[in-house]
């Protein structure tokens, strides 16, 4: 009986998968990323750094090493999580590519920054909260894992994250791996 229903729900969540693609995901407009900068800027209100901006060196070259520095069209710096579904939904719907960029440590080229698309720069996510009847700690994907055990520290606590401390939250807990180590 049990298995019964459980190879009913399997089938039921693999008929609701179906039904979504690939119409509800399918690329409604195909929208160039500076057409949607533009758009974004007008409507996000929160930070679009644009080429000719002044910060838009230190947002687009903020990863931690060279490999991982390029020229997005636009730069977002969003500080709510609204603000990030609203830009996902439009950036899909328009089939414009983006990256997410969290702590900026991993030294992939590109897995952390674009050439001609959108980054999301989640450097605005940086609060953490301390739950303690629970025994939870509430963490910002914008933050590093330094500023995390700091807080933390009050407490008495700690959470395992980034051995080093520039480490960002989102990247890490993604579980992206170490740099190859010479000395292992
Ligand atoms: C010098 C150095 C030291 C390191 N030390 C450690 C260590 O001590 N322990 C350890 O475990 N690892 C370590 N790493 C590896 C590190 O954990 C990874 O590089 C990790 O991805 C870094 O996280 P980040 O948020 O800084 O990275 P980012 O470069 O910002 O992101 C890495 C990847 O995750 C994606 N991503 C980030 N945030 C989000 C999000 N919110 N939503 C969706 N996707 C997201 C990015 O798109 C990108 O593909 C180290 C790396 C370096 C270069
Ligand atoms: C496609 O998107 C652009 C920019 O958002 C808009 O100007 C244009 O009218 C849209 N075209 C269609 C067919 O929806
Ligand atoms: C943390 O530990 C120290 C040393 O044992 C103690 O003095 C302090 O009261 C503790 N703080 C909390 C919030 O538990």
């Amino acid at each position: 009986m049990a298995r019964v229903s459980l190879g009913l729900r399997a089938f039921s969540i693999l008929g609701v998968l179906l039904c979504l693609s690939p119409s509800s995901y399918g690329v409604l407009n195909q929208t160039s990323a500076s057409t949607a900068c533009a758009y974004l800027e007008g409507t996000l209100g929160t930070g679009v750094v644009l080429p000719a901006g002044e910060r838009y060196l230190s947002a687009s070259e903020k990863n931690w090493v060279q490999t991982a520095w390029a020229s997005p069209t636009c730069v977002i710096q969003p500080t709510t999580a609204q603000q990030v579904s609203r830009a996902v939904k439009y950036l899909a719907q328009r089939g414009v590519h983006f990256a997410i960029r969290s702590g900026g440590h991993s030294p992939a080229p590109l897995g952390a920054n674009i050439n001609d698309g959108v980054l999301f720069d989640m450097s605005g996510f940086n609060s953490v909260e301390y739950h303690a009847r629970q025994g939870v700690a509430v963490v910002g994907t914008g933050l590093r894992w330094g500023d995390v055990y700091r807080y933390l520290d009050q407490y008495n606590v700690t959470v395992v994250g980034g051995r080093i401390l520039q480490v960002g939250v989102g990247g890490l807990t993604l579980g992206s791996t170490s740099p190859p180590n010479p000395d292992r």
